[in-house]
């Protein structure tokens, strides 16, 4: 049941992966309108039309412009970031600039304007948990020492030189402003910390639309669709959470239509059912794609492991595991996320087939 009495909101982003799904489903399920801001809007163009949204092609920091908007919405949602681990130690200092210092004026002029920001920090931003910092015989067994919990689980970022950390320090110290904003001057905001969302229109394919090295699940499919072995870093034992992008917007629309249960609340948005190792991710990836395209049900795949040091280069440390506790968003917002790993795998996979297919084909295993 909404509680909401949202009649218009600004999104910050809109054009991005998270943006266009979350767009999407307020304007297939409500009659708010949405002022959407970004430079690109490549994933959007089918809801350019749409008599419900304006979209404002323009840069995210120019804060006087922004400002029209902003005065004009009842919430903003912030979904910018520069959030792809392979820049946090390599463009450190614009990593901090676009998670921390220009964010940082968005929480001032919400506060200033009295505006509900709903804004996107990280699962990063909790660190290594605890358990990995016990000997390898202790570790695991007791959920305490993996379990994630909004309130009450401590934060543990590596040393300065672990550059690594830049990312999750500067997204831990804006939620420390929002939370200082709301403790002095009664900013009223809420948080999702998103644990890995995967989905159609995620990232990019190096060389086809974009440049560099993106998130796992764009890496294995480049591999996939160019039939090179998908690499492991550090063996791929680390563990992630997966969450379907379609589960995680739902998460957002229960945030945004009960204002009075999720204001000054932090909620860990993620699907504890779908925890897997990156060695695990990409044999799965592998089997499913050989099922999405039977005329490569009989090519061999290869993983192989590679150093992070050669992979992301120096000062890279990860995250060993996230494993969300989720109670808070079941218990305020009625919240359960409900696609398998499986499931959201597979429209995923066809959806970068389609997308890249023939883009990759003739280059393939080059
Ligand atoms: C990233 C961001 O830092 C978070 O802000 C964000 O919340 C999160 O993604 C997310 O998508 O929610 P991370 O999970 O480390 O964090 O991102 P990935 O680049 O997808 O890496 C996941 C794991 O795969 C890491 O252990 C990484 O070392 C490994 N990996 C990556 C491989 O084994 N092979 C590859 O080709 C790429």
């Amino acid at each position: 049941m909404s509680h909401s009495t949202l009649k218009s909101l600004t999104i910050l982003g809109c054009g991005g992966f998270i943006g266009s799904h979350l767009l999407k489903r307020i304007l297939d399920t409500t009659d708010w309108h949405v002022y959407g801001i970004d430079i690109q809007c490549s994933k959007i163009t089918e809801l350019l039309d749409h008599p419900k949204f304006t979209f404002v092609e323009l840069n995210v920091y120019d804060n006087e412009r922004v400002r029209e908007y902003v005065k004009k919405s009842d919430a903003v949602v912030s979904l910018v970031a520069l959030c792809n681990p392979s820049l946090y130690n390599t463009i450190p200092l614009a990593v901090i600039e676009a998670n921390y210092l220009r964010p940082y004026d968005l929480v001032k002029m919400c506060a200033e304007m009295d505006k509900w920001l709903i804004h996107y920090s990280t699962s990063e931003i909790y660190g290594r948990t605890i358990g990995s910092f016990l000997p390898e015989e202790h570790r695991g067994g007791d959920p305490s020492q993996y379990v994630i919990q909004e309130d009450t689980t401590p934060m543990l970022l590596g040393p300065i030189g672990a550059q690594r950390w830049t990312y999750a320090c500067a997204k831990q110290l804006l939620e420390r402003t929002m939370y200082a904003y709301k403790f002095e001057k009664g900013l009223r905001y809420s948080v999702v910390r998103p644990f890995n969302f995967i989905g159609p229109r995620m990232d990019f394919i190096p060389g086809v639309d974009g440049e560099g090295v993106p998130r796992v699940l764009a890496c294995f499919m480049e591999a996939l669709l160019y039939r090179r072995p998908l690499q492991l870093v550090d063996g791929g034992k680390n563990q992630r959470c997966f969450t379907y992008i379609e589960d995680a917007v739902d998460a957002t629309m229960r945030i945004l239509h009960n204002p009075e249960a999720s204001t000054g609340q932090a909620f860990n948005v993620g699907n504890p059912k779908n925890e897997v190792s990156m060695k695990e991710l990409a044999e799965l990836m592998i089997e499913l794609y050989k099922e999405t395209r039977p005329d490569m049900s009989g090519c061999e795949f290869e993983t192989r492991s590679v150093s992070s040091n050669d992979f992301y280069g120096e000062g890279y440390e990860d995250s060993d595991r996230r494993m969300p506790d989720i109670q808070k968003a079941r218990t305020l917002l009625g919240w359960e996320p409900k696609t398998s790993l499986r499931d959201a795998l597979k429209v995923t996979i066809q959806w970068y087939v389609d997308r890249y297919g023939k883009a990759t084909a003739c280059r393939e295993a080059s």
